[in-house]
């Protein structure tokens, strides 16, 4: 993944100065390039609740990095332990819907329990944060060699023909470390030589479709079109899509999937238009607890005001305007969940398998029965 010709990972230590760490400010995109120190844990907790970060895997490890932060802050006090511990309670309400937000969390809070000296910690938590966000990476890389066989299949039976695929919000780069989880196949078919060109939703209210996806795969030479988030059913009724390829925030053992606003009503449509919809996923976004993804997965609703109002830039510059009447009563919920009949197929790091309690089990029989 390669911004401006340089490759980026999406969260990093200040260089010369490890006790800050770095991030993409994700709101300001595509318009402004805009580089955030976390300073403290608390940085780190509005970074995730006001989406300056987001996507599961990034959450996941913004939280993990905050408690770096958090051991940093007293790592001198004899206190420090409790703090990072009480800073992973607060974190853990940050956004409700990502479980890789839980999962890191319970990850670190496994670690501390192991070390024993309160000077350890920071050390100790610095490589845990570090180790995630490699695992991270080398995941997504497992997700794109997985998922490029699928579309070399499809680029196959078209005999070289483009290959349309669809994606909603941003599963991309930006919501991970590198590669993105749905957009990893892209980029690996893209590096190969193979022609897709990639139908963006621009996914109200939030816009991570036309301000974070149409941005990254603009910056990596990905061909793409931006489309309003009701064209999806069109297009595929005109034999405009090939595949459709999304990500997930939490997926259930059974292989319900939630993931953000409306990617429901494209599974609806791909299933109705015989179009193979897959949703890929880290291993890490899987809830071994939960069954059933409706009744199950808590949905996160959010201020009305993401919907009411609107951030762009206009002949003035960069400004946030309002679209409706002052009156109007607005509800925002911000994910929904596509159950696992809907889903062709989940692209995982080790492998695709059938949306079902089987298919996970068979790709992660280790982990099948742990608590995330
Ligand atoms: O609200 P967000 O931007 O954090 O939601 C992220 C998504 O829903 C993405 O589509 C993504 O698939 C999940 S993370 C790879």
């Amino acid at each position: 993944m390669r911004i401006s010709g340089e490759k980026f990972r999406t969260i990093w230590q200040k260089p010369n100065d490890p006790a800050i760490v770095q991030i993409i400010d994700q709101r300001r995109l595509p318009h402004e390039y805009v580089v955030q120190d976390l300073v403290t844990w608390q940085d780190g907790a509005s970074a995730i609740s006001d989406m300056l970060v987001r996507g599961a895997p990034l959450i996941g490890a913004t939280a993990a990095w905050s408690l770096y932060l958090a051991a940093v802050e007293h790592k001198a006090d004899t206190e420090c332990r409790q703090h990072v511990l009480r800073a992973a309670d607060v974190l853990g309400g940050t956004r409700p819907t990502a479980v890789n937000l839980i999962w890191a969390l319970d990850r670190v809070r496994q670690v501390i329990a192991r070390t024993a000296a309160d000077t350890d910690l920071v050390t100790v938590l610095e490589r845990e944060a570090r180790a995630i966000c490699l695992e991270d990476a080398r995941i997504s890389r497992g997700i794109g060699e997985h998922g490029l066989a699928l579309i070399e299949g499809i680029a196959s039976r078209k005999q070289g023909e483009t290959v349309n695929i669809l994606t909603h919000c941003n599963a991309g780069a930006l919501a991970t470390i590198e590669y993105g989880t749905a957009t990893a196949p892209i980029y690996f078919a893209h590096e190969k030589g193979i022609d897709v060109h990639v139908w963006v939703d621009e996914t109200r209210p939030r816009n991570q479709g036309s301000q974070l996806t149409a941005w990254e795969l603009a910056e990596n030479g990905v061909p793409h079109t931006l489309i309003v988030d009701n064209a999806g059913g069109h297009l595929m009724q005109h034999g405009m899509v090939d595949l459709c390829i999304t990500g997930t925030d939490r997926t259930t053992r059974t292989g319900d999937v939630a993931n953000k606003i409306g990617t429901y009503l494209k599974a609806l449509a791909a299933h109705d238009n015989d179009v193979p919809f897959y949703v890929a996923l880290p291993s890490t976004t899987i809830d071994w607890t939960i069954s059933d993804g409706v009744r199950d997965i808590p949905i996160e609703e959010r201020d009305p005001g993401e919907v009411s109002m609107i951030y762009g830039r206009s002949n003035s510059g960069l400004e946030t305007v309002n679209t409706v009447a002052s009156d109007t009563r607005i509800s925002n919920f911000a994910f929904d969940v596509t159950p696992a009949r809907l889903i062709t197929g989940l692209i995982t790091e080790h492998g695709i398998c059938e949306a079902s309690e089987d298919g996970l089990r068979g790709l992660f029989p280790d982990l099948a029965g742990t608590r995330r």
